[in-house]
C-alpha cells in the first residue's frame, strides 16, 4: 500500500512534534549533522539556504556570522529555530515559513543549499530538489542528509513494509535515492553513510546547470 504524504498532514505532524523534537532528533542524528555542515565547506561570504530547517538543530554548527536563510512549512518548528538563532546571536540568519516546493527566491540566489533529514519528510521530494537547484548558483553545492531506501534486499523490504505507518507519522521510510537524484538531474560527487548502523546517507552534489 502506498500512502502519499500530504502537505497539511506534514504541517500538522511537525507542529505537533515541535515541543519534543529536539529531545528525539538531537543526539542520535548529531554525527550526520556535523558531517553535512562540514561538507558545505563554508567560506566567509557564502550565502547558505537550509530547507526544512525545523527547530534549527544545525544552527550551532554554523559560524555565528553565517549568511543563512532557513525555511520550514511548520510555524511551530520555525518558532523554536528563531529562539535558537536569538540565543546563539546569529545576526545574519533569516527564517521564514515557506513551502519548499514553491520558493519565494530568485534563481541563483544562494551559493549552497542543505537539507538534513528533510527530503523524506516532504510530500514532493522531486519538486523540492528542483527548487533547490533553481535557487542555487551554477557550480554551487547541494548537500542532502537523509535515510533512503536500503539497497540490501531484506532491509529494503522491511522499509517497504513499515512505509504506510511511517508515512502517517510524517516521513517516508523507503525513498529510493538513485532514481530520485536522476529525476532531478543530480549526480552525487560524494555519498557517505553516517549515524547509527550507517543507516543514513550524506550526499553532496554540484549544481551543474
Ligand atoms: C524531520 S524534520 C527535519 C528538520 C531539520 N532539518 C533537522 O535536521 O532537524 C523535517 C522538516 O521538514 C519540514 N517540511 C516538510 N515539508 C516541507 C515543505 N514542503 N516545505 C518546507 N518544509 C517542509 C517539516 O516541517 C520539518 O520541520
Amino acid at each position: 500500500m502506498d500512502v502519499a504524504l500530504e502537505k497539511r498532514q506534514v504541517e500538522r505532524a511537525y507542529d505537533f512534534y515541535a515541543p519534543v523534537y529536539d529531545f528525539i532528533f538531537d543526539w542520535i542524528f548529531a554525527p550526520g549533522r556535523q558531517a553535512a555542515i562540514t561538507q558545505l565547506d563554508l567560506k566567509p561570504n557564502d550565502t547558505i539556504f537550509e530547507v526544512g530547517i525545523g527547530t534549527g538543530l544545525n544552527l550551532p554548527l554554523y559560524p555565528a556570522s553565517c549568511r543563512l536563510t532557513g525555511i520550514d512549512l511548520s510555524q511551530e518548528m520555525l518558532d523554536k529555530a528563531v529562539e535558537r538563532a536569538q540565543k546563539l546571536i546569529m545576526p545574519n540568519v533569516v527564517l521564514k515559513v515557506m513551502d519548499a516546493t514553491s520558493l519565494d527566491f530568485a534563481d541563483n540566489e544562494f551559493d549552497k543549499a542543505v537539507a538534513t533529514y528533510t527530503i523524506s519528510a516532504v510530500p514532493d521530494p522531486v519538486a523540492v530538489l528542483r527548487e533547490m537547484r533553481r535557487v542555487v548558483k551554477p557550480g554551487g553545492l547541494l548537500v542532502l542528509l537523509n535515510h533512503f531506501r536500503s539497497d540490501r534486499r531484506l532491509s529494503g523490504h522491511l522499509e517497504d513494509l513499515v512505509a504506510p505507518v511511517c508515512t502517517r507519522l510524517g516521513w517516508k521510510s523507503n525513498l529510493p535515492m538513485t532514481p530520485l537524484l536522476k529525476q532531478v538531474g543530480l549526480t552525487p560527487e560524494l555519498v557517505i553513510k553516517v549515524n547509527l548502523f550507517n543507516g543514513w546517507r550524506l550526499v553532496k552534489c554540484v549544481n551543474r546547470k
